[in-house]
């Protein structure tokens, strides 16, 4: 597991914090935890209730509902913040297709980073609004 200077100037590389100066992402950090996946592993399951945040530090993951490929998901892209933000459960799984690591945050730490950072939560509405606009035009959806 990399030590805590070693993920914040990783997360510096990844646009979803590019808005933030590196003390205050070196703080974000000691609020997250990394956690390191095998591949196949499940990371979040359709239907559960979410706690967790995370953002891909390393490796692969894929969004699959009902079987269904929505979307491959790589360093730098996140994932499970519909459930934090709408508190229902989680609308897909996400499963590593590779040994992956990612950085997680717990729903209070998330709902903390986003009220307090408008650059992060633009990215984040930006990211959402392109993955509703793939969905969009879909041929499967
Ligand atoms: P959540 O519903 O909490 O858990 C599953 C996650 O998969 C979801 O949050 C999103 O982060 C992600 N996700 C769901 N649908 C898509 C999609 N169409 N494209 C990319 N990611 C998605």
């Amino acid at each position: 597991m990399a030590d805590a200077p070693d993920t914040a100037s990783m997360l510096g590389t990844v646009p979803f914090f590019s808005g933030l100066d590196g003390k205050k992402r070196k703080s974000l950090v000691s609020e997250g935890k990394e956690m390191a996946y095998k591949a196949g592993e499940s990371i979040v399951r359709e239907g559960a209730m979410g706690v967790g945040f995370y953002l891909i530090l390393d490796g692969r993951a894929e969004v699959r509902k009902g079987g269904r490929l929505l979307a491959t998901l790589e360093k730098g892209q996140f994932f499970g913040e519909m459930s934090l933000i709408d508190e229902l459960p989680r609308s897909a799984d996400v499963v590593a297709v590779s040994p992956t690591r990612c950085w997680a945050l717990t729903s209070w730490a998330f709902a903390g980073l986003v009220k307090t950072n408008p650059d992060v939560a633009l990215h984040m509405l930006k990211e959402m609004v392109k993955r509703v606009r793939a969905a969009q035009s879909s041929p499967t959806s």
